[in-house]
């Protein structure tokens, strides 16, 4: 009788960090540094590796041709880890960013829509009156010679910026001392992130004071929210050329719920969709500005390279008034990209498969969650020459010997496929015009030198102790 080998690999076959029995490698990982963890791991195990938490084996990637045709298999073959869409719906906001299948295609339509670069360029004009006021609470605390906490001050500028193109509603957080919808939305990030990554979802059998706080900014923000529906729909019953010429996302969003008359688009959808974009919105280009700030500090040669641009381009202007200007920023925006390549707000992807695959080899049964490394892509000496060197000139001359190779389809910051961010094209206007602004009129340093700013995971990667200080450009 002849016995049959199987040769295909399995999860079983996959390297990776030995753990402990029933825990896994959840002990050895701090979850506001998991990225770093994994990172580690994958230096010594490879492009494809498992980990173990708790119950859940993992599968984590790091080959850029891999990682972007996973990305782009969705939403068929993959989709983001559904523990994303089972803790986001119990928030109540359950939007295009965490819907899978028919209900993503439908939303992510009027999203796309409403971030388009037409109605971006509509929108300049708050966008330049918001980063007025940025520039105002900058020379302020300037004149005072206060210690900021640039990552809070530049979210204060993008919940600004949100709200104003989600619901045409100046909230102006940046000249008050933070009206609540702002503090609401700091709490959810955080502990978005906790409870995606908890082994064991304990707050569904017992509520900790920090879920509490966490239940209360919701039933805020769901006031604050729908506040604002309600006084847009009767903004659009007494002007109903607005259906047709929407000026804002939830105008766009009601006015595509009422032509689809008799379809799906319901009202828990708008809510839901307006908080995601708030939300997607807030963190992740505020965290980018924070970082390219601590490179300004870190690089004055590059800093006073992109002051040179940003001078020869406004003229006498204090910040850029024309957005027809903003794409002749070259220098500034390779100085974004390489912040991106080292610092993304997003380092892991954490994604699950529909179906059974095949992937580097190995044979994933359907529901297999998978960890692509993204930022780990970017900062791998295959991919990107001089890695670790922090130089956006790399941006500018991709063939350059000094920084080759230079792979572009291994730098992910905004995602790739059908579920790339939408908000991309609004975050690179809002990152140019917040730091273009910061150059010409301001010297930036570090409060405290001697203090380390770290990476940490809180949903979206961010700078942690970045305190700075300005003074005013003589
Ligand atoms: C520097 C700033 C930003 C970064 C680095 C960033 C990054 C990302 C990433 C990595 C994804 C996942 C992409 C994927 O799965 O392939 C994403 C999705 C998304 N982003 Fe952004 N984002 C930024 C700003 C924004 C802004 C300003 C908005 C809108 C106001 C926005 C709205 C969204 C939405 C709605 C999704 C979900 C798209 C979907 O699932 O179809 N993002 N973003």
């Amino acid at each position: 009788m002849s016995v049959v080998v199987s040769t295909r690999k399995t999860i079983a076959d996959l390297d990776g960090p030995n753990g402990l029995p029933i825990v896994g490698n959840l002990l050895q990982v701090n979850f506001e540094q998991f990225h770093l963890h994994v990172e580690r791991w994958c230096d010594e195990f490879g492009p494809i590796f498992k980990i173990r938490m708790g119950p859940k084996t993992i599968v984590c990637i790091a080959d850029s041709d891999e990682v972007n045709k996973l990305l782009r298999d969705r939403p068929a073959t993959y989709r983001r880890r559904s523990t994303i869409e089972s803790v986001i719906k119990e928030l109540g906001f359950n939007g295009v960013f965490s819907s899978e299948g028919e209900d993503w295609k439908r939303q992510r339509k009027v999203v796309a829509l409403a971030l388009n670069s037409a109605h971006l360029n509509q929108f300049f004009p708050q966008l330049l009156e918001t980063t007025r006021r940025l520039q105002r609470r900058w020379e302020k605390a300037a004149d005072q010679n206060l210690s900021v906490d640039l990552c809070r001050d530049v979210m204060r500028y993008t919940v600004d910026v949100t709200t104003q193109l989600a619901f045409g509603v100046s909230v102006n957080t940046l000249e008050t001392d933070g009206p609540v919808i702002q503090q609401q939305l700091d709490k959810v990030f955080p502990m978005l992130g906790k409870r995606v990554n908890a082994p064991f979802p304990y707050w569904r059998y017992i509520r900790l004071p920090k879920d509490r706080e966490l239940d209360r900014a919701i039933a805020g923000i769901e006031t604050t929210v729908n506040g604002f529906i309600t006084d847009c729909r009767q903004r659009m019953q007494e002007n109903p050329s607005l259906y047709d010429e929407p000026t804002n996302f939830l105008e766009a969003i009601i006015a595509a719920q009422t032509a689809e008359q008799g379809s799906k688009f319901t009202d828990q959808e708008i809510y839901s969709n307006v908080v995601t974009l708030l939300l997607a919105g807030e963190d992740t280009t505020a965290n980018t500005i924070a970082w390219a700030g601590k490179y300004f500090i870190e690089f004055p040669d590059y800093f006073a390279k992109v002051r040179a641009e940003v001078d020869s381009i406004v003229g006498s202007d204090s910040l850029v008034s024309d957005h027809n200007l903003l794409p002749r920023l070259k220098y500034l925006e390779a100085f974004a990209n390489e912040t991106m390549r080292i610092k993304p707000v997003g380092p892991l992807f954490p994604m699950e498969t529909n179906e059974p695959v095949n992937l580097m080899g190995y044979e994933l049964p359907a529901k297999t969650p998978v960890l692509a490394l993204t930022r780990h892509l970017a900062i791998n000496p295959e991919n990107f020459g001089a890695p670790d060197q922090f130089n956006p000139e790399r941006w500018l001359n991709p063939q350059s010997s000094a920084t080759a190779p230079h792979k572009t389809n291994a730098f992910l910051p905004f995602g790739t496929g059908p579920r790339f961010c939408p908000g991309r094209n609004l975050a690179l206007v809002e990152i140019k015009m917040a730091l273009a602004m910061l150059c010409r009129n301001f010297q930036i340093e570090l409060t405290d030198p001697t203090r380390k700013v770290e990476e940490k995971l809180a949903f979206a990667m961010f700078p942690a102790n970045l305190k700075v200080k300005f003074t005013r450009r003589q």
